[in-house]
């Protein structure tokens, strides 16, 4: 059952995500390095122009979406750890779940909501 997710699956899963949002991060963080940047900057400030970002968003979206994805769970998950660490009742389990996955979806959906506006109008 989902609200009851077994630790020992999503501890891979925060492995997992960690490796990728080693890529994906790396990646998202060398597009503001001049000589490193896949959008040919010339400075840090260049790469949040806003004719870069949107060049940013249309070309990448892909890149941007996983990272999306990749952080937001892990960020949640890893804060899902502390929050049960805290406290060991099954309502706290269950209200601790409850809260993470709702965050999950609508910072989710949010983000999504972003990257769409974006590639609907480059
Ligand atoms: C120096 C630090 C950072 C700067 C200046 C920065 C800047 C930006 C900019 C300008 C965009 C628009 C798209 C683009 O140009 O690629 C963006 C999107 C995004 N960034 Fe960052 N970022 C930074 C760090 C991070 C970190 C640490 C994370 C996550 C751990 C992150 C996650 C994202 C995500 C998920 C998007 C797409 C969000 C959406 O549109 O819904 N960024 N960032």
């Amino acid at each position: 059952m989902i609200i009851m997710a077994r630790s020992s699956r999503l501890n891979i899963w925060q492995y997992i995500t960690a490796i990728l949002l080693i890529l994906v991060l790396g990646f998202h963080l060398a597009e503001r390095i001049p000589g490193l940047s896949p959008l040919g900057v010339e400075s840090y400030e260049e790469s949040l122009e806003a004719h870069k970002v949107e060049t940013a968003y249309n070309k990448y979206s892909i890149i941007l979406s996983i990272l999306l994805i990749t952080a937001l769970f892990h960020g949640l998950n890893g804060l899902r750890g502390i929050l049960l660490e805290y406290r060991q009742t099954s309502n706290w389990t269950l209200l601790v779940n409850i809260i993470i996955i709702v965050l999950f979806l609508g910072f989710l959906a949010f983000g999504f909501r972003t990257i769409y506006i974006h590639i609907a109008s480059p």
